[in-house]
């Protein structure tokens, strides 16, 4: 393992979502320069909302070269995309009607499918095709967004679910018992491939998550496994999220 971890604290939850918003553009910058691509998993849930909204309010003045982003999800709930659950409906309108992208680019997942383990069979299947391999054959996307639940959560690999050792799926459909729902979910050997993983934490409620991941390093919470092999994990907090560290 050589990855690298970076953690960075900001006063505010607005400071954390700009601090997320600058790491993204540097990612998709560099990324697109030296390999004319950046393929970017990108998150769902609550906290990443702000930072969309900062990076779509700059989309058309900023340098980021959009048309060559190949959006992915990390992780999808059992609804249609048009559903107010649905991570891709929120990406969609908090970020991606705002940029110039090129929406044959963007890869939303089918977690409402009947046959939702085909849906995530044929997500890696697309990923394989579209993302290069690193040398054991797993893709290495150029950024994976990530969030964490207040139980240690990140995507949707939960505390107790069999998915959080798998080890040949890089995609997997997953029931989730607390949830009584179904997600589909990156894996951690896919994550882990990442040459940067982008972790954004934000608020007191997660304060204790967060001092059990980052200074414990508890392997009973999923995210403590967030190991970026051979790449960058940069985690930006609010001070409250990191006021237990
Ligand atoms: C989702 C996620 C999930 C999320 C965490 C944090 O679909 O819900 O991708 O992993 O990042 O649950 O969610 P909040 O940002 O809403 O607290």
């Amino acid at each position: 393992m050589s990855g690298t971890k970076e953690i960075l604290v900001e006063k505010s939850s607005e400071k954390a979502a700009a601090k997320a918003a600058e790491i993204f553009r540097s990612v998709v910058c560099d990324s697109v320069y030296h390999r004319g691509v950046c393929n970017a998993a990108l998150s769902g849930g609550t906290t990443p909302r702000s930072t969309y909204q900062l990076l779509a309010d700059q989309a058309l003045t900023d340098d980021v070269p959009w048309s060559q982003v190949e959006v992915f999800f990390g992780d999808e709930r059992d609804v249609p995309q048009d559903d107010v659950e649905s991570n891709f409906r929120m990406v969609q309108r908090t970020l991606l009607d705002h940029t110039p992208i090129d929406w044959a680019r963007v890869h939303p997942m089918r977690a409402d499918a009947e046959d939702i383990g085909g849906a995530a069979n044929e997500y890696e299947e697309t990923i394989r095709h579209k993302v290069h391999s690193n040398n054991h054959g797993i893709p290495q996307f150029d950024l994976v967004m990530l969030g964490m639940g207040g139980d240690g959560h990140t995507a949707s690999l939960f505390p107790g679910c069999a998915n959080l050792d798998e080890m040949h799926k890089l995609v997997v459909a997953c029931f989730i018992p607390v949830l009584g729902r179904h997600r589909i979910s990156f894996t951690f050997p896919l994550i882990n491939a990442a040459r940067n993983v982008l972790l954004l934490v934000t608020g007191d409620d997660k304060a204790d998550a967060v001092r059990r991941v980052i200074h414990d390093q508890d392997m009973a919470l999923p995210s403590s496994r967030i190991t970026p092999h051979h790449g960058t994990l940069h985690i930006v907090l609010d001070s409250a999220a990191a006021r237990l560290l």
